[in-house]
């Protein structure tokens, strides 16, 4: 308790040593962060986060708490904590090597590139979003297999079992989820099994009431006793393709058996002396997060203030290029040759960033996707955690669109995911982000489809500094890049730096979109620039821990969904 009250007091002592505080002082500690001496916690749920606080109390580490962490997420947070979507993790070890773990999840074998299309070639937003054909395989229980089986302390039975409590135990359904079910009542009361489970009696799940979930339980028993093929065979798997089939979807028993999670290298770049570890393709996040940090680090952020006009002009150009390039070159690497080296090169930054004009919006017809040389031409979630030995663990996973495909597959209480509409259903037009995808990200058996997600891990010469990431589709990216400047160019603790307001560009639609919380004058800047200004809901749930020189742990729940939870101890 002393310990903790020290260290807030360290952190406030700019706001209470001798005169007011300045401008800059006030931006750096607007909000107050959880603080730990030992590790810490962030996820978007309560119950997760107590979950990891708990591993880490009883000696396990990093990748132990997030693994536990992202099962009980499973249960407690059915917009997109699952079993039944996919993700990425990053993981860094006390030697300050990382580790990228994909387990995204992959197209069924009998996919075919125009199964989302209608008729005319476009791509049909119902098939895409909802039902049988949008899903893909599930990956999360074979990645949470593979971290723990190299880096974890506990094995996959420890880590489920807290999981499998609460849903056989239910929890108090809070508000928000009564509200998020009945908001997404049109998709899920498709499907018998998922209205019954989330609408017993036709009304979405009452407030308070103890939700049990026995099915689910039971396929988390079946993971426990097992291991992946608790999940991956037997009566779990052919539960699900059938209910995949009798929907009229093409997954069979064979493509679950046969989905493997894989390690790739994580994609590196550097800003102002932080090292910086993101996720590669198939994900386009940790590419274009190191391909912006390279722009913007030419530029002088930090002198010219946060949130001044003039910087939210250069991240909305960088930004402009990103998506450009990410439309013409992201896929899964394992199917097409993804140009990372170029796009996250210091030289490239540096011919985008000569072509930005001062104080002047260019139009998204303006700017095309890069000339490689040498080539031819939400609802997602995030939680991240840090332990005192040094593991880190920054991991986004979802089921794509809140609630996945609104498929829960009869007998499991597995809701699956609607990741197939992260394909490019038909190239050269938008998905349900709005996101503009080529060639590249087409549809083909096996392949799988890009992602936005940027789980990120920050060090500084061989110390862990942060680990962060957020969902928001399309807006991921964008979302981690800000949390990274608010830490490094404008010194914000971890808190103030998720709170902080964001601003969004995709290249197309050719739209700013800004939360609330930027001078008026400023947004009348952009627009006397020429940036087409559009208020947006909000950018981006970051789930931020991070290291002070000292060794003390800091921690940043994101405030703009309900229930994010920084714990430390
Ligand atoms: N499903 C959102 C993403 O992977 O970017």
């Amino acid at each position: 308790m002393l310990r903790r009250f020290l260290v807030s007091l360290t952190l406030l002592v700019p706001l209470v040593a001798g005169a007011a505080p300045t401008p800059v002082e006030q931006d750096r500690f607007r909000f107050p962060s959880a603080v730990g001496r030992h590790g810490m916690v962030a996820s978007p749920e309560v119950r997760a986060s107590r979950a990891g606080i708990q591993v880490l109390k009883e000696g396990g580490n990093a990748v132990d708490a997030a693994v536990t962490m992202a099962f009980v997420l499973a249960v407690t947070l059915p917009r997109a904590g699952n079993i039944g979507g996919g993700g990425f993790m990053l993981i860094r070890d006390p030697q300050g090597k990382v580790y990228a773990l994909d387990f995204r999840e992959r197209a069924p074998a009998g996919s075919t590139r125009t199964m989302l299309q209608d008729g005319k070639g476009n791509r049909d937003a119902d098939k895409a979003t909802i039902g049988a054909l949008s899903v893909g395989v599930p990956g999360t229980v074979a990645g949470m297999d593979l971290a723990l089986k190299r880096f974890g302390r506990w094995d996959l039975k420890r880590t489920v079992a807290p999981a499998r409590k609460i849903a056989e135990t239910g929890f108090h359904v809070p508000p928000w989820l009564t509200a998020e079910v009945e908001r997404v009542r049109p998709g899920l009361s498709r499907f018998p099994e998922s209205k019954r489970i989330f609408f017993p009696s036709g009304f979405p799940l009452p407030t308070d009431s103890v939700w049990k979930q026995p099915e689910l339980a039971a396929t988390l028993s079946a993971i426990e006793l097992r291991g992946p093929a608790g999940f991956y065979e037997g009566p779990v798997a052919a539960k699900i393709a059938k209910s995949i089939q009798v929907h009229g979807g093409v997954m069979t028993v064979q493509d679950l058996k046969s989905y493997k999670a894989l390690w790739r290298e994580p994609v590196r770049g550097t800003y102002r002396g932080y090292d910086i570890d993101s996720m590669p393709p198939p994900s386009s996040g940790g590419v274009h997060l190191i391909q912006a940090l390279n722009v913007l680090e030419g530029f002088s952020m930090r002198e010219d203030g946060l949130n001044s006009a003039i910087n939210l002009h250069r991240i909305i150009e960088t930004l402009r290029q990103c998506y450009a390039d990410r439309s013409r070159w992201l896929g899964d690497p394992d199917f097409v040759k993804v140009p990372v080296e170029y796009l996250t090169s210091k030289e490239y930054a540096s011919k985008i960033r000569e072509q930005i004009p001062d104080r002047k919006a260019r139009t998204s017809e303006q700017v095309a996707p890069a000339q490689v040389p040498g080539y031819e031409s939400d609802q997602t979630t995030h939680l991240s955690v840090a332990d005192e030995k040094g593991w880190a663990v920054s991991m986004t996973y979802t089921l794509n669109f809140s609630y996945g495909s609104g498929l829960v597959a009869e007998g499991t209480g597995v809701l699956l995911n609607d990741e197939m509409d992260d394909f490019s259903a038909a190239p050269g037009r938008p998905n349900g982000f709005g996101l503009l995808g080529g060639k590249a990200n087409a549809i083909e058996p096996g392949k799988r489809p890009l992602s936005s997600m940027t789980p990120t891990i920050v060090q500084r010469d061989g110390q862990f500094v942060a680990a962060v990431g957020s969902p928001g589709g399309s807006t991921i990216i964008t979302a981690v890049l800000q949390v990274i400047l608010g830490l490094v160019d404008f010194d914000q603790n971890a808190q103030s730096a998720v709170c902080e307001a964001r601003i969004h560009h995709q290249w197309y639609p050719d739209e700013v979109n800004y939360e609330q919380g930027f001078s008026p004058d400023t947004i009348t800047l952009l627009k006397s620039w020429g940036q087409n200004m559009r208020r947006a809901e909000s950018i981006g749930h970051c789930m931020l821990v991070r290291r002070l020189p000292n060794g003390d742990f800091e921690g940043g729940a994101d405030p703009r969904r309900t229930g994010g939870t920084a714990l430390g101890y």
